[in-house]
């Protein structure tokens, strides 16, 4: 059996905020512990990392993520035949929408917001179609005291049924449960959280699905998070990933936001995709 060796390993920073790209490694072949221990040490520092020209079957690709967590359902997407926890991002040619096409953290209208996601590369357009990375460490340190301090007391909720990103969806849902579609998820988490495993504060609002703090009106929530929402994507916190086909991204969903780029239209792009489960955050 080839076990890959954390020496083979290469790390490149693709951006001074967050992101890197992983070198020296084939993921088909199966990890030891300590490649495992290395690349979610890597995961832990740069938020989101890159893998490039892995040729890796829906098996093979449930096989890396397993290493890092337990792969989830995604709850309003039906996954691919015989991967229930493997879904297909595909926007065709003649479609318009980007699914997920909004800055957000993925589904923290959850009660438990996954740990992480990964997305694989199956086809790309000729251009156009990056994912863009956002690090809510430095977002959040970014904000001056006594706005950290009014923050660290909130609590805000989190609506799967938002209209932005609601739209953003609709091409996928039409082949996905409709009974799921129609309903509305909602969650209450800390504006901020403590990251389980590194202890650092990350701001964990979202464009997609944050809709107000909780014990607040509409009127006194929406200036608050309309300023954070610029704020947290400011370009000096981000990083753009460039897709190859048998690319991986593979990023902290508790200290990262991602927006999808969709200035493709006309070409198709495929990926699949896999949840890790997370924890209640703090
Ligand atoms: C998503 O998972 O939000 C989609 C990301 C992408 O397609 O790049």
């Amino acid at each position: 059996m080839s076990v890959t060796s954390k020496r083979q390993f290469t790390v490149t920073r693709i951006a001074g905020a967050l992101g890197a790209e992983i070198g020296g490694i084939d993921l088909s072949a199966p990890l030891d512990d300590s490649s495992v221990a290395e690349i979610r040490g890597a995961l832990l520092e740069y938020l989101a990392i890159f893998f490039r020209d892995q040729e890796l079957s829906a098996s093979k690709f449930l096989e890396f993520a397993r290493a890092f967590g337990t792969p989830i359902e995604y709850p309003f997407v039906r996954g691919i035949d015989g991967y229930p926890e493997i879904i297909e991002i595909t926007k065709l040619e003649h479609e318009r929408n980007n699914f997920g096409g909004v800055w957000h953290s993925d589904t923290t209208y959850l009660d438990e917001p996954p740990m992480g996601s990964m997305l694989y590369a199956v086809q790309v357009p000729p251009f156009g179609g990056d994912t863009l990375f956002a690090n809510q460490y430095l977002a959040y340190e970014g904000l001056s005291a006594p706005m950290r301090g009014i923050l660290d007391g909130l609590t805000a909720v989190n609506s799967s049924a938002k209209a932005d990103v609601t739209k953003t969806r609709e091409d996928m849902m039409r082949e996905a449960d409709g009974r799921a579609a129609q309903r509305e998820l909602l969650s209450e988490h800390p504006a901020v959280r403590t990251h389980p495993e590194t202890g650092r504060r990350a701001l964990f609002v979202n464009f997609a699905h944050t809709t107000h703090f909780k014990g607040m009106t509409t009127a006194e929530s929406t200036p608050i998070l309309d300023f954070l929402f610029q704020h947290q994507v400011k370009p000096e916190y981000t990083c753009r990933f460039n897709w190859r086909p048998q690319s991986i991204a593979f990023w902290d969903n508790r200290a990262a936001q991602h927006n999808p780029v969709n200035d493709y239209h006309g070409f198709r792009r495929s990926m699949h995709r896999i949840t890790l489960a997370g924890d209640r955050p703090v």
